[in-house]
């Protein structure tokens, strides 16, 4: 079976009745969107933050009855994928382009569940690129600090075009490298102007569920 679909079909199982649900971004997020459409089909009640215009798209041609951001007190449970993640729980996301809102839901979320296959998980985040949301005024400006501090920024094209997120905003991709020193990175993209977020999610989750070529496996964060 597809070990995105094992982790994204697991992860529904955390699903409750009565739930405010963050709907993650991405391909194996779709799986677990898919997952709780099912679930709404059989009578469960649940509504749901979507964090992308894809995944709402897909949850509402599912049924599953959505909620915006502003409209809700708190979110129960958030469920998202992940580019890498460490084993002390630090992630990067932002692949898709959905990290801020992805950010927002998390945040708000009483608890967070990654869902993954399992070559997302690595000894040190990094080899994979940082996404960074910035906006496209002054994105040049931006672009020139994030170069004198070394992190390599490449502004993200998709088809031929400067990528805009689902927000208006462009992302750029650092290129740290396995490794990075991620508690200096995320300090000095906080001292940049028009940096509105960054792909750093770091020991947010409760779990992770991750699809292995010898099933599913859930690890927990001793921390949460
Ligand atoms: C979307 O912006 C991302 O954060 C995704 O959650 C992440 O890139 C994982 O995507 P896949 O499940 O498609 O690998």
């Amino acid at each position: 079976m597809d070990m995105k679909k094992m982790a994204g079909d697991k992860a529904a199982e955390y699903v409750k009745d009565g739930m405010v649900l963050g709907l993650g971004t991405g391909s194996t997020a779709f799986h677990l969107v898919n997952a709780v459409g099912e679930l709404v089909k059989n009578g469960m009640k649940l509504k749901a933050i979507p964090t992308s215009k894809a995944t709402e798209a897909q949850a509402c041609e599912l049924g599953i009855p959505l909620l915006t951001i502003d409209e809700v007190e708190h979110i129960d449970l958030a469920i998202d994928g992940v580019d890498e993640i460490d084993p002390q729980f630090s992630a990067i996301k932002g692949g898709g382009g959905a990290l801020y809102r992805e950010k927002v839901v998390a945040t708000l979320a009483d608890e967070v569940i990654w869902i993954m296959d399992e070559s997302k998980l690595v000894d040190q985040i990094g080899a994979f690129h940082l996404p960074v949301e910035i906006a496209q005024y002054g994105s040049k400006q931006a672009m020139k600090k994030m170069e004198e501090f070394g992190f390599h920024p490449v502004l993200r094209v998709k088809e031929g075009r400067t990528f805009v997120t689902d927000n208006g905003n462009f992302i750029a991709d650092l290129h740290l490298g396995a490794g990075f020193d991620i508690e200096d990175v995320r300090q000095k993209l906080g001292t940049i102007v028009g940096v509105l977020e960054h792909g750093l999610f770091l020991n947010m989750c409760k779990r992770m569920v991750v699809g292995t070529k010898d099933g599913v496996k859930v690890i927990e964060n001793p921390a949460k």
